[in-house]
């Protein structure tokens, strides 16, 4: 039985740090497992320059702990206001490593984001030719369109158009949450990625409304049926090289969780790396966790893997936080609602 595993320093390919007091609070978990995130934009209001991105990054970099060794890696957020040049010089001199797409009404703070996909073609276009990947919140905000299935139409109304008239641009399907994106990811070529997020390997539906309404498990795109989920396991533990962790960790104070109305949003940081390797242990797959975690993500935004490592440990079950303090309020760690035998050693 293996009860140690030693893999490459993973990375977050897709992270929410939010700013102010929950930054400072949130920021030193990522960085105590994490070599490198890409960072949300999403804030209010959203990173939308080059110059906003280089002040946010400022600010993380105060909220980590001294030598941390954490890079975060800034994305800009995409308006019909966006300007194709701002964002293609943004990326030549560092500062941007992707740009995120939210149809407008999708998700948290998506209010300044697309609506009429056509109008930001001439960036799209830009960033094909400068090699900028395009971070995509796969989900159509039609409010005829039953939510679960949001991402299923997305596929095929919004992304595969949107891929064959920019040949070339590479595209990240973000937090992925059904069988019809992982067919999408295998039929693809080189240029079509996904990040998976840890919550939906571990829950289906169920745990949000069986037996009591449970807010904590509440995101978008929501958790679909237990057939989608064990369909994202297997995309992950068989090992496809261009899928790969981005926890979606979304911290929301817990007020903020629990009102009539709640956020979407599941905070992962703290538990992400001891729940994959249950995860992946579970599956027999052990051996392809670093892939996962370490591997693929730097692959394909051509990145080199960290020279880092993590030591995780199997002498558990070890008791979950149950939520981190901030200086706004508690943030609810996730619950993966099963015994967690792993830890990180630190
Ligand atoms: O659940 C989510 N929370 N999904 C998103 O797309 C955004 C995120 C957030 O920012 O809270
Ligand atoms: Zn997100």
């Amino acid at each position: 039985m293996v009860d140690r595993l030693v893999i490459r320093r993973p990375d977050d390919w897709h992270l929410h740090l939010r700013d102010g007091a929950v930054l400072a609070a949130v920021a030193p978990e990522s960085a105590r497992h994490f070599a490198r995130a890409i960072v949300m934009p999403n804030l209010v209001p959203p990173v939308l320059t080059g110059a906003d991105a280089r002040a946010y990054r400022a600010r993380i970099e105060a909220a980590l702990p001294p030598a941390s060794g954490f890079t975060p890696l800034m994305t800009l957020y995409l308006t019909e206001q966006t300007d194709p040049a701002d964002v293609v010089q943004a990326h030549r001199d560092g500062t941007v490593t992707a740009v995120k797409l939210y149809p407008a009404g999708a998700t948290t703070n998506s209010a300044s984001g697309v609506r009429d996909i056509r109008k930001v073609q001439p960036v799209l276009d830009a960033m094909a030719e400068a090699g900028l990947p395009l971070c995509v919140h796969g989900e159509v905000t039609d409010p005829e369109v039953d939510i679960f299935d949001r991402e299923a139409v997305f596929i095929e109304t919004v992304l595969d158009p949107l891929r064959a008239r920019t040949p070339g641009l590479r595209v990240i399907m973000e937090h992925i949450t059904t069988e019809d994106a992982v067919a999408y990811l295998r039929q693809g070529d080189e240029t079509l990625a996904a990040t998976v997020t840890t919550h939906h390997l571990m829950i289906d539906r169920n745990h949000i409304l069986a037996g009591g309404i449970r807010p904590q498990y509440y995101c978008l795109p929501v958790a679909k049926r237990a057939r989608h989920r064990d369909a994202l396991v297997e995309l992950v533990t068989r090992g496809h090289p261009r899928a790969f962790l981005g926890t979606d960790s979304a911290p929301h104070v817990d007020p903020l969780k629990l009102q009539p109305c709640g956020c979407a949003g599941i905070f992962s940081a703290p538990v992400t790396m001891a729940c994959l390797a249950q995860v992946f242990d579970e599956a027999g797959a052990l051996d392809r966790l670093e892939a996962f975690t370490s591997l693929n993500g730097p692959a394909f935004y051509g990145l080199p893997p960290s020279e880092e490592t993590l030591t995780l440990v199997k002498d558990g079950p070890h008791p979950a936080p149950e939520r981190l303090e901030t200086g706004d309020g508690p943030v609810t760690v996730f619950d993966p609602g099963r015994e967690i035998l792993w830890r990180v050693q630190e």
